[in-house]
């Protein structure tokens, strides 16, 4: 079986692999270009890449309804345990843990990690992206950061099939800043997220597109809401 990737809008995806469905970042109720409702997924297991609403989103309902085991640095793990999550694993920036999905590796991102709970911000340590070692295809999801050189050892250390990029701007990279991430990192295939949710974010991801494919060695797939690789 060949993995399949299915965005969620935002920055949700779903992997299906051989080793059960993978979910990351479902920030489901709270998009309204989401395709799907928190009670139609039965992932086996989360990732959550940072705290912010628009990432650990229907996390702690999903685990606690499907048993999926979540995966989130520590900070942020020990928060959605104390939040009567079970199934929690932990892990920190360059850490690595093979699943039965594969290996996953944790890196850097260049970010803020909090959840807003009852007005109170609760940091929630270091935010975080996630090298995801499948059987078949190596996968780059960068979760919520600027720009940093260090895109370049991990598309040196980690041959990326899929890199999964925020476009957005304002609180991450924008198509200029993600377009040198491409070549930085060298992925076969780019898929643009995190834009047009809200205004802020607001791009045009055919740009992006364009500009990857004249400027770098990459392809660089459009997905809507829905959609499959
Ligand atoms: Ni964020
Ligand atoms: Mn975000």
């Amino acid at each position: 079986m060949r993995s399949i990737i299915t965005y969620l809008g935002h920055a949700a995806f779903l992997i299906k692999s051989e080793a059960g469905e993978i979910l990351i970042d479902p920030f489901l109720s709270g998009n309204p270009n989401s395709p799907v409702k928190p009670d139609e997924v039965n992932p086996k297991f989360i990732l959550v890449t940072h705290g912010h609403g628009d990432h650990l989103g229907d996390t702690i309902p999903i685990a606690k309804r499907s048993g999926a085991l979540v995966i989130a640095p520590f900070e942020l793990g020990t928060y959605i345990e104390r939040e009567g999550v079970k199934n929690v694993h932990t892990m920190h920036i360059g850490g690595s843990f093979t699943f039965p999905f594969g290996k996953l590796i944790m890196t850097i991102a260049h970010h803020g990690s909090a959840v807003i709970k009852d007005g109170e911000i609760i940091y929630t340590g270091n935010p975080c992206g996630y090298v995801i070692k499948l059987k078949d295809r190596t996968i780059y999801h960068a979760g919520d950061t600027g720009l940093f050189m260090d895109m370049k050892l991990i598309g040196e250390r980690n041959k990326i099939d899929v890199a999964l990029l925020p476009i957005g701007g304002n609180y991450t990279m924008d198509i200029d800043d993600a377009v040198y991430a491409v070549k930085l990192i060298n992925p076969d295939v780019v898929i643009p997220m995190h834009y047009n949710t809200f205004p802020v974010i607001e791009k045009d991801p055919e740009e992006f597109k364009r500009r990857v494919e004249e400027e770098t060695n990459s392809r660089c797939i459009v997905l809507k809401p829905g959609e499959s690789y």
